[in-house]
């Protein structure tokens, strides 16, 4: 199946799971509903489900035992997007081709979708009924894993990093290193392990498959970061410029463009050699992989 094809696919899945996850725009009180699904349903690429989904498939396992995860992937993903849009953080009015929560609805709508959303996932995580076949123990072991990873060693702390190094002129490779792979690597290389966890996969798949995410997850961001610089708006659904507006530290501003892609590119390689235990059924993580390195959105 073409790449396109098998991420649309996912997508449309993962979202009539979202739908069905989510209260519904009356449930009471009504403005946290509405808010936390015009971020959610605003049309993002849903790239963390389908690496969840292609990971639970290399490892032999069916797509819908990674599905309900997927979702709570990416309702953890949004949030972190509403939250790293606030004023206090990277004070972006765009996102996903839409206003921003905190300028649609309100600051205080933004901070409090962002925290029932995150609180949404685990209860997603903890419910076995969604889970059928899922021992308890992979279950926990899963939440609490997918904890770890977005928490203040994994998401958070390459958030408080980010910040602490904005308009530090002075470049730093490891803590520049140490950001991309905790705000975002660490989520990615969650969604294939998961996903793996999910399928059923044995120690040395679910070894691979967290490689292949680390890797994939930290060329992901330096790809972000290379069209922030050279993106276009219509494209991106977000403001481009915007990390050189906040001084942030990025693969451009402290290895340029040419060197920040060879690395995203080398990279792309060590994780398309690690899943190559998987044969032909790692070939749609090997197209998503593929796919970080060449993206345009
Ligand atoms: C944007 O993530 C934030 C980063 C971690 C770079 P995506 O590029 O996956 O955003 P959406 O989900 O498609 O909007
Ligand atoms: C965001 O990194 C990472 C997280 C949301 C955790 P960026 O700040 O570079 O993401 P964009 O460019 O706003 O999407
Ligand atoms: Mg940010
Ligand atoms: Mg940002
Ligand atoms: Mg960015």
């Amino acid at each position: 199946m073409p790449l396109t094809e098998y991420f649309r696919k996912i997508a449309k899945e993962t979202e009539t799971w979202l739908d069905r996850l989510v209260p519904p725009e009356d449930a009471y009180p009504p403005v946290i509903h509405q808010a936390m699904r015009y971020s959610l349903f605003a049309g993002g690429k849903r790239m963390r489900p389908a690496l969840a989904v292609a990971a639970c498939e290399a490892v032999g396992g069916l797509a819908g035992a990674a599905l309900p995860f997927a979702a709570a992937l990416e309702i953890i993903h949004t949030y972190t997007l509403i939250h790293d849009d606030l004023p206090a953080l990277d004070d972006d009015e765009l996102r996903r081709g839409k206003l921003t929560l905190h300028i649609k609805f309100s600051e205080a709508a933004a901070i409090l979708a962002g925290d029932a959303l995150l609180t949404l996932a685990f209860q997603i995580l903890a419910d076995r009924a969604l889970f059928p076949g899922a021992p308890a123990e992979l279950l926990c072991d899963l939440a609490r894993e997918t904890a770890h990873a977005i928490g203040s060693a994994g998401t958070i702390g390459g958030q408080v990093v980010d910040i602490e190094f904005e308009r530090v002129e002075e470049p730093d490779p490891a803590a520049l290193e140490y950001i991309h792979t905790h705000k975002t690597g660490k989520l990615i290389a969650m969604a294939t392990r998961g996903g793996g966890m999910l399928g059923g996969g044995d120690e040395g798949q679910l070894n691979a498959l967290t490689e292949y995410g680390r890797h994939v997850g930290l060329a992901f961001q330096i790809i972000d970061d290379v069209l922030d610089v050279e993106g276009d708006e219509k494209t991106l659904g977000k403001k481009p410029g915007a990390d050189q507006r906040k001084r942030k530290m990025t693969y451009p501003s402290v290895a340029g463009m040419k060197a920040s892609r060879e690395k995203a590119a080398d990279l792309i390689d060590r994780a398309l050699a690690a899943i190559e235990i998987f044969g032909p059924k790692g070939a749609p993580l090997a197209d998503l992989a593929r796919y970080v390195a060449a993206r345009r959105l």
